[in-house]
This record gives structure tokens, sequence and C-alpha cells, in this order.
């Protein structure tokens, strides 16, 4: 096979310009005549998505089957590097045999809130272990010569507009927090592609973005794949070809393709650039392709136990009083809840599949426990929505003849969707009441969790035990069964905080912005480093999690208490299981500076490992910490800077459960470099509790004005505009319903799910120049001609409308 700069130089210009972008939703283009294949990109990430229809369509529902591994929240509660590059694998070698070459995900975006309606697919609020978890999925697919696509790069952190919001996030947030776990998972990993998002960070769309794509991927850490669009997120082609956005998605007549000829025709864009892009785009397809010649069978049956194993150490032990679990043989058990029989396992959206199997948790209990031991009662309606109170009568009868209720509560479906938040973080009232009437007659409730994202609980203190199961895929029941019953120790922790109620998040009164801005004034106080920072009290805290062991820690050792800031610093110290049970636990360590001069984090976590150890047994475990570890972003040299000063060594078994401490004391080299002001103002310094900032306050530390985020009547509107702000006039209207009937064409999905709700919510925040990627009935003429009758030029915009018909 002739490489590909020789490839390039037989190639014409068109042909050059054509392959920049796909063909239909889900393949790239080839070229026949010079042996160039066309490779297939499908989605991801708990599994694969791999439509089985026309390849012109988006069949959210109609998948190959296979495997459903529990979604990444799930995935990142178990800490478990090696176990997310297994699952990773498994992933390669399911897309080697349905020859897929590109398995668009992780997503690492960070959980900015709880409210997210993607968080489900996200993996933690901590940058850390976000990017350490990215980096071994990425590292277990590519293992099999398939590629991921790292998303959504970057600063994507909510659904609501997430198609045109522009987020406006300082450079500490940005590089200490949402930029800092693609690093990670880019420098350590190298993802074949890299997945821009949609919205815009600080005025530029991600697509074109020459700050976030050209100097700091590419040139900072040394990105070596191609970036491609996520699907609609083009803008400006030519400059998002000149900062180094090589692939659009899908492929569609846009008139894109000839955009590019004419650039470089003109010499607004140079040839050599267009050369580079190519260059990238056939690399990934030829090593792909090289891959999907040979034929492969997965094991089913191994990704299914593997999925299974994943659920259980995903799952996290919130409560356990008394001992409540696990629940011991020939006991009277009272499982409620109708998720038992329906599983909650998986989100809506991009990444739903179709899992050959699905285990429930009845099933699984009865497996283990005995028929003869089991009553059941659903407890709810269905879909959880509606309130029923017979339903509750019965489930609490049954649970009155049993020695211990189980009951299976969680999101309704509706609640946890691409494209839309959630409003609250409560249950259902239904699913409340449910918890309430139990624990009011009996004293052993076990409440069993299935969701992708924290939710309130007026009940805690009314229970005895709370598991919080995530979202668990086809094999989550089984992994949950095997920890109510003691078969596998939990070991899950969480990798976000559970606050009490939605007023405490950090973001509350900065979310979700709209309808043009949202300002991320909180800054680098996301998740934890909120709450440590004001000192507020939380449900469970980052890093919590039970274990039917007790683990003991001793002997810290610090491998200098002195030292500079270029060096790195060795943490060791032991862990044993000083209880009945093997079990695992996760070490965290994290680095708290004393007295920084600039606004920082309480403490922020740096390192951790899984241990799996035997009752009695004892590892010594070490920990590098280099130098990035104790460093912050100084805006003024727009570099990392360690500062002076001493630095607390922590290790616990949660970021509120310390058990070791000791101190280093750091005389740095950097200390004559000026931090700019804006690092060390004093309001966040010392964070309000509420978490309200001014405008003054945000202006200062972003270092200009704030951009307006008003919608002003009679401002014109853009093929940038959405649907929903068109809608004062009445051809915005009309394409609002015209678009509703195209869509319906191209994505196939029932009425009535829930992913029927995300094209909803989509439909109204696209803009108008994604209505391009659905299809033929409009081209781009046709639309400016319909945006200028939208703003108010009727005739000369209904002339042009007419001219561009039939082009
Ligand atoms: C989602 C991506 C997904 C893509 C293709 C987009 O709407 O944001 O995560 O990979 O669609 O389905």
């Amino acid at each position: 096979m002739e490489n590909s700069q020789t490839l390039i130089s037989k190639m014409t210009l068109e042909e050059k310009a054509s392959l920049c972008s796909g063909l239909g939703f889900w393949h790239t283009k080839g070229i026949e005549r010079l042996g160039i294949p066309s490779i297939m990109l499908t989605d991801g990430p708990h599994g694969l998505r791999k439509q089985i229809g026309d390849s012109d369509l988006v069949e959210l529902e109609d998948s190959v089957p296979a495997t459903c591994f529990p979604t990444a929240s799930t995935q990142a509660a178990t800490w478990n590097r090696e176990l997310i590059f297994m699952v990773g694998k498994a992933l390669g070698e399911e897309c080697r045999q349905e020859k897929v070459g590109v398995i668009l995900g992780p997503g690492a975006n960070i959980k900015r809130t709880p409210l997210c309606g993607r968080n489900f697919e996200y993996f933690s609020e901590d940058p850390f272990l976000s990017g350490e978890m990215a980096k071994s999925h990425i590292q277990g697919v590519q293992s099999q010569e398939v590629g991921t696509s790292l998303k959504h790069y970057a600063v994507n952190n909510q659904e609501y507009r997430r198609m045109t919001i522009d987020v406006i996030v300082d450079q500490r947030a940005l590089h200490e927090i949402y930029l800092a776990g693609f690093e990670i998972a880019v420098k350590g990993a190298q993802p074949w592609t890299v997945m821009c998002a949609y919205n815009k960070v600080n005025g530029t769309y991600c697509c074109e973005h020459p700050y976030l794509l050209e100097e700091t991927l590419k040139e900072e850490w040394g990105y070596e794949g191609l970036v491609v669009t996520d699907w609609g997120a083009m803008n400006e082609r030519i400059d998002a070809l000149k900062v180094g956005l090589e692939l659009e998605m899908p492929g569609v007549d846009n008139g894109n393709t000839e955009k590019l000829i004419a650039a470089v025709q003109s010499g607004d864009l140079e040839e050599a650039l267009l050369d580079k892009a190519v260059e990238r785009i056939l690399d990934m397809i030829f090593k792909a392709h090289k891959t999907l010649e040979e034929d492969y069978i997965y094991d089913a049956e191994a990704h299914h136990a593997l999925a299974r194993d994943v659920a259980a150490e995903g799952a996290v032990l919130l409560k356990n009083d008394a001992n409540a679990l696990p629940i011991k043989k020939n006991t009277r058990i009272a499982l409620l809840g109708a998720f038992a029989k329906a599983p909650r396992y998986q989100g809506a959206g991009s990444s739903t599949m179709n899992p050959p199997r699905l285990d429930n948790l009845y099933d699984e209990m009865v497996h283990i426990a005995g028929q003869e031991n089991i009553t059941y009662a659903p407890g709810y309606s269905p879909k959880g929505t509606t309130h029923d109170k017979s339903l509750i009568d019965k489930a609490v009868e049954i649970s009155k003849q049993a020695d211990i209720v189980v009951i299976n509560v969680g999101l309704p479906d509706i609640f946890e969707v691409e494209g839309l938040d959630r409003t609250h973080l409560q249950l259902p009232e239904s699913l409340n009441k449910l918890i309430a009437a139990v624990a009011a007659v009996h004293s052993k409730v076990v409440v069993v969790l299935s969701n992708g994202s924290p939710v309130e609980m007026p009940w805690v203190d009314n229970v005895q035990a709370i598991l919080e199961g995530y979202l668990g895929g086809q094999a989550g029941a089984g992994g949950v069964a095997d920890i109510i019953f003691g078969i596998t120790n939990p070991s899950g922790k969480l990798a976000e905080t559970f606050p009490i109620k939605l007023e405490d998040t950090p973001s509350y009164h900065h979310y979700p912005g709209g309808p043009k801005t949202v300002e991320y004034r909180e800054s680098l106080y996301v998740g934890y480093r909120f709450y440590d920072k004001v000192e507020k009290e939380v449900l469970f805290p980052f890093g919590h999690g039970l274990s039917y062991t007790n683990f003991e820690y001793g002997d810290l050792h610090l491998s200098q208490e002195k030292m500079t800031g270029q060096e790195s610093l060795t943490v060791t110290f032991t862990v044993k299981n000083t209880g009945n049970n093997t079990g695992k636990e996760v070490v965290q360590l994290y680095v708290s500076p004393q007295a920084p001069t600039v606004f920082r984090p309480t403490k922020e976590l740096k390192g951790f490992e899984k241990l799996d150890l035997q009752p009695g047994d004892e590892k010594t475990i070490s920990m590098t910490l280099s130098p990035r570890a104790f460093a912050f972003y100084n805006t003024g040299i727009h570099d990392w800077q360690v500062e002076s000063g001493s630095y607390r060594i922590l290790v616990g078994a949660s970021s509120r459960d310390i058990r070791l401490e000791a101190e280093v004391t750091i005389a740095s080299t950097q200390d004559g470099v000026s931090i700019p002001d804006r690092d060390r103002h004093p309001v966040y310094i010392n964070f309000p509790s509420n978490g309200r900032v001014s405008q003054e306050d945000f202006q200062a530390i972003i270092g200009h004005k704030l951009p307006s985020n008003e919608l002003i009547e009679g401002e014109t509107c853009t093929l940038n505009t959405p649907i929903a702000d068109m809608q004062h006039s009445l051809i915005g209207r009309m394409l609002r319903k015209q678009i509703n009937k195209q869509i319906q064409t191209i994505v196939k999905t029932d009425p009535d799910s829930p992913n029927a709700l995300m094209m909803k919510s989509m439909i109204n925040e696209m803009p108008l120049r994604t209505l391009l990627m659905f299809g033929s009935e409009l081209n781009r003429g046709m639309l400016e001609g319909l945006l200028m009758m939208i703003n108010g030029k009727f005739f000369k915009g209904l002339s042009l409308l007419l001219k561009s018909r039939n082009k």
C-alpha cells in the first residue's frame, strides 16, 4: 500500500476536499481509483451502537446487538484503571467483529452540575480521575487497533442550548479543571480522533477555536490524531480547517467541499494545509482498514461477565448501618420496585444501544437466594412517574412479613437524556413516598439506586443501607445482587459529590445561563473543590464508598521533606485489610497547598490506586507526584507554576476521610515569575459559601467585560440562531414545522421514547445551519433566502430562495 503522502500527490483538489467530510452519517468517503477505502465511525461510549438500517438515517433504537457495559458514571466509580482498560478492549473487539473503525467515546467532560442530562456518559467532577479513566478506556480500545474519539472537546458541561451556548470561563478554570482531563488522555493515550464540542468557548465555536485546537491540543499537547466535528458542529469550514479541524461529520451536501476548493483556488487556504488534513484522515482510514481486513469473533459470554464485574465494582455502598448488608442465607426478603423487573441500565440519546440480553434484579436475587425467600411488589408504576397509593399499600403489606426490605428506585428514563438537563435533583414523589412508607413500618430497609447522576435523599436517615448501583448496563443487576448477598465485597467509591440539595451545588446561581452565554463564575470551585473550600456539609463526599471489611492505613513516608518545584515527590504508605473479608480499597492522594498567594482549592486529587487485599494482608503503596501536582496555571505567563510554600500530602479513603498526613516544603525556582492580580483575586481566595459571585468579580478574573447575554428585539438572525429564537417571525414558525417534518424522516425513534424527547429539544435549540445536516430539501442558498425573509427583507429573500431552489 502506498503511503498517505504518495496518495495525496495523486489526488485532485476535488478529491482532497471531498475527503474532509464523511459519507452520510457514519462513514468516511472512499476513493476507488486510488484504492482508498471507506471506514465506519459510530457511537459508544459504553457499548457499540451500530445501526442496522440505511446509514443516511439515524436509527436510535435499531442497532446490532452488542454488549451494554455500565455507563461512564458507573465505570468511574470503580476507580479501576485495569478494569476500564478491559472494557475498552472488549469494545475494540466488538468493533472488529462489526467492522467499525472508530467508536465514538469516551466522554471526558467535567460534571460541573449534577443536572447535566448527559452526566451518565461522563466520568467525574474531577479532572484527574476523569482523565485517567478516559486514558484507560482509549488504551483498551486502541489495543485492538480500533480508534476512539475523545469527546466533547471542550467545556461542554450542559445540554441546555448545547449547540450554540457560549461558555465564558476564566483561564485558570479552563486549564486546571476543564482541559486537564483531556490533556491526560491525549498525552497518555493518543486517541485516534478527538471530537470537538458543539458549543462556543469564550466567543468562538470549538470547531474553529485556534486556541483549543491549534495551540493547545496540537502544539502544546502534541496530539497526533485527527479532529472530527461533533455531528453537525461545523460552523465556518475554512476557519475550522485552518486551525486543524480535519473531518466534518456527518457528510452532507452543505456546500463545504465546494468552499474548500474555492478557498484553495483563491489562495485563501494554502493547499499544503489541506494536504496535512488529508494526510491525517488517510492515516486513520488505513490504520482502521488494516485491522478490519481480518475477520474477528468476540466472546459475548466473556463480555457479559466483564460487564457484571464492572457493575459490581462500580456500585457504591453509601450507607450500611448495623451491617444491614450483606443479606445472609435464608432471610425472608421483600423486594420492591418496578425497576427490579424492568431495569434502568443506560441513558437516552446517541449512546442508547441494544443489548442482546438484559438481566434484572428480581431474577438475579431469586437465583441466589431462592424463590421461597423472596416476595415481590412493584411499589410504583412501571415508569416511576405516576403516583399510585394502592401500589405503595401492597408494598408495605409484604414488607411487614419480611426480615429485610430491598427497594430498587432510581431516576425514570426521561430524566437522563442527551439534549435535556434535569431541572431538579429529586426522585419522583411516588418513589420517595414508597421509601417513607416502608421505612415507617420496617427497621431494616435497603435502598438500591439506579440512576446515572446524584439525587436528593430526604429519607437518608430513615433507611439502614443505601447501595448506589448507578446505570449498570446489561449485567448490572447481577453485579448488584452479588453485593447484596456478599458474593462481591463492594469497592466502588463516588467519582462525584452527592449534595444534600440542589441549592448547595457550586454552579447553582450561574447555571444554565442562556439564551446566549453561560458564565462559569465559580471558576475552579467545581464539585468537592467547592464544598471543601466553603466547608459545606454534603450528603456523601467525593471518594466515599463503604466495604464489608476494614482497611487500616499507616507508615506514611515522603521521599523528601524539602524540594524545589522542579522535582518529583514519592509518597509511600501501607494499607492493611484488618477485617474478615477479602476486599478492594481505593486509596486516594490529595495535595493541599497551605498558604498559596493565588486562589486555589483546599485540596485536589493527584493520585489513586485500587488494591485487592485478603484478610490480614498488608501492601506498601508508592505514588509519585510530579511538579504539576503542585502547580497552578499562571494566566500571565500562560503556563504552570509551582509556588514556594508548604503543601500537605493527604492520604485517605475519601475526600473527607483522610487517614494520613505529611508535609513537604517547596522552595520554588519560579518565585520570581510575576503573577497577575486576577490570579489572586480576594473574592476567589475567600470564596462565598453560597457560590454567588458578582459580575465585577468575575470580570476581574476573566480580564474583560462580559459579553451580552440578551436577545435583543429585532436583532438580526443568522445561520447560527437557534430555531427557538426565530419564533417571533411567521417564517421562523413555518421553518420549525418544516424541520420537524424533515427530522422525523431522518431520525427514527419511537415517538413515546426518551429519545423522542431528545429530538424535540434538539429541534428547538439547533442553529439554522444544522438543518443542512438533515437532508436535501433545503440548500445553503435557500437557507440564506429564508434568513433574509425572517430578518424583514421579504422580497429579496424570497427571490434568493426561489433562485436557489433548483441548484
Ligand atoms: C453527540 C455525540 C455523538 C454524535 C453522533 C452527537 O449529537 O453529541 O456524542 O457521538 O451525535 O451520534
